[in-house]
């Protein structure tokens, strides 16, 4: 059994970061351990663990087992978790149950595991082994690979296995992908982070900044070119900070270009840093057509007060300066972003700080949150006399302003033609095809089902707050 350390997870050193290319391994007994079982993953938190969730359901079809739809008939069933509030740690406790009763009541076989970012938590490990004795197997971020071992140790010896590297990591560059999308991929640019924000748990769940070496950045996007694929997402906690770990001059500037270069219809990145985003990227963005012109900038907080104990590295002032360049030299861009309430010792003069940002920026959407204590965070030792009443209030208030604007926001759009890249089926009705615009709005498009996965211009005909509803158009782009 191998526990994870918050205190290893913590920790950074001058260690270099490896990239491995034979770590994954196969024989011939893991190949067909999965034939005739299925396998059931139930994914939660960002991009990365969508992205981590296509690499382990290509694993386990490597080692035969098949998809199931459906939780209740599944052999194997994976939660790959995340860290970053309470309440994902609830909603997985809740399904921890819910298997537990599965595992009573139908299938006492069902094998449990659990990994993603709350497997890296040493608490939640510790709780896992006193509280849920159904879980069979745990393992973290940093040792996907070693899935086939694992699963295979838990079948053959019906002994529960946990395995958690708190390590800094390296980048292990050969796990096998089933993507979700047959037009757009996610593709990893950088792991880890290193920025330290005081109330995140993200660098001690995934270790230190480690950028991908770009020719096997490019190699993937121009297999997925070759492959018909029409988006790429670049994914990374702060894609802007891509390169500076390794040792060149290759920045996301020129990474961009490149990846622009390769021809891919659409280049997406998530997500940037308000502190690492240079002119030069601007200039990249502006030049290339298929660079997407949206921008995810997380603010946090509108009160510098606030910024400084978050660890932010910018002030208000500094936030607003970038944000109104970008606007500037990306007219038809739309800009969208993360926002913290009640961090320890908001007060409700910080509080209007945001709303003014806030009114400034209009921002085209938000994420909002209650600030969540983290164990092993500074934040969390801070002192916070805020009542959850009062947070809950100023979480309201913000989340009306920010709805004001995004419908604003989405009202440019009114009968303007626009691309959109056609993904599936609408969950509005069966005759609608949903996609998202350059600017990522979300559309639904009346339009055979021929259309899904092509590029096509829509005329906007109706606006909502989170969404839009329009029609084919055969007239050029108008923006
Ligand atoms: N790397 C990204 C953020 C990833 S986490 C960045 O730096 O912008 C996604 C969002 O979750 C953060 O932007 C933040 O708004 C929110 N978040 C992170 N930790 C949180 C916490 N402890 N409580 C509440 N929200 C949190
Ligand atoms: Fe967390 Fe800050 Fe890193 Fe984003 S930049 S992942 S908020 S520590
Ligand atoms: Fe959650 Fe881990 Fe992502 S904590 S937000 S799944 S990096």
């Amino acid at each position: 059994m191998l526990k994870p350390s918050l205190k290893d997870a913590q920790k950074r050193t001058r260690k270099e970061v490896l990239v491995k290319t034979n770590e994954y391994i196969l024989n011939h007994d893991l190949k067909a351990l999965g034939k005739n079982k299925t396998y059931y993953v139930k994914t939660y938190g960002c991009q990365m663990n969508e992205h981590d969730t296509e690499n382990i359901k290509a694993i386990l079809e490597d080692m035969g087992f098949e998809e199931s739809l459906n939780m209740d008939n599944a052999d194997v069933i994976l939660l790959n978790t995340c860290a970053i509030r309470e309440n994902a740690h609830n909603k997985v406790f809740g399904m921890v149950g819910r298997v537990k009763t599965l595992k009573e009541t139908i299938n006492p076989n069902i094998i449990l595991g659990i990994c993603g970012c709350m497997a890296q938590e040493e608490v939640v490990v510790d709780e896992i082994l006193n509280k849920y004795k159904h879980v069979d197997l745990v393992f973290g971020t940093h040792n996907i690979h070693r899935l086939p071992q694992l699963l295979s140790e838990v079948m053959n010896t019906h002994q529960k296995q946990v395995e958690v590297f708190s390590i800094e990591g390296d980048v292990i560059e050969d796990i096998p992908v089933k993507r979700d999308s047959k037009y757009k991929a996610w593709v990893n640019i950088m792991y880890g982070c290193d920025k330290f924000c005081t109330y995140c748990i993200v660098p001690y769940t995934r270790g230190k900044q480690r950028s991908r070496h770009p020719e096997y950045i490019l190699e993937e996007v121009r297999k997925l070119v070759r492959d018909g694929y029409q988006e790429v997402t670049l994914l990374g906690q702060n894609v802007n900070a891509y390169g500076k770990d390794l040792d060149t001059h290759y920045g996301m500037d020129q990474l961009l270009e490149d990846v622009a270069k390769t021809g891919i219809a659409r280049v997406r990145f998530v997500t940037s840093h308000p502190w690492d985003f240079t002119d030069s990227m601007i200039e990249v963005i502006k030049k290339y057509d298929n660079i997407m012109p949206y921008i995810h900038l997380p603010l946090q907080s509108g009160s510098s007060r606030i910024l400084k104990l978050m660890g932010r590295r910018y002030t208000k002032e500094e936030y607003l300066t970038l944000y109104h360049k970008l606007r500037e030299a990306l007219p038809y861009s739309s800009i969208t972003t993360d926002i913290i309430v009640g961090f320890p010792g908001e007060t409700e003069e910080d509080f209007q700080a945001t709303l003014d940002v806030v009114h400034e920026c209009k921002f085209d959407s938000a994420f909002t949150f209650i600030f969540s204590p983290r164990v092993g965070t500074p934040a969390c030792r801070m002192q916070d006399d805020t009542p959850l009443e009062i947070k809950n209030e100023r979480l309201q208030r913000l989340n009306h302003v920010i709805n004001q604007y995004s419908r604003e926001a989405n009202e440019k759009y009114q009968d303007k033609i626009v691309p959109v890249l056609l993904e599936g089926v609408s969950e509005k009705s069966d005759d609608h095809l949903m996609g998202y615009t350059d600017t990522m709005k979300l559309v639904n498009v009346k339009a055979p089902k021929e259309y899904i996965g092509k590029i096509v211009n829509v005329r906007i005909t109706d606006i909502k707050t989170w969404s839009m509803d329009g029609e084919l158009a055969l007239e050029k782009v108008t923006n």
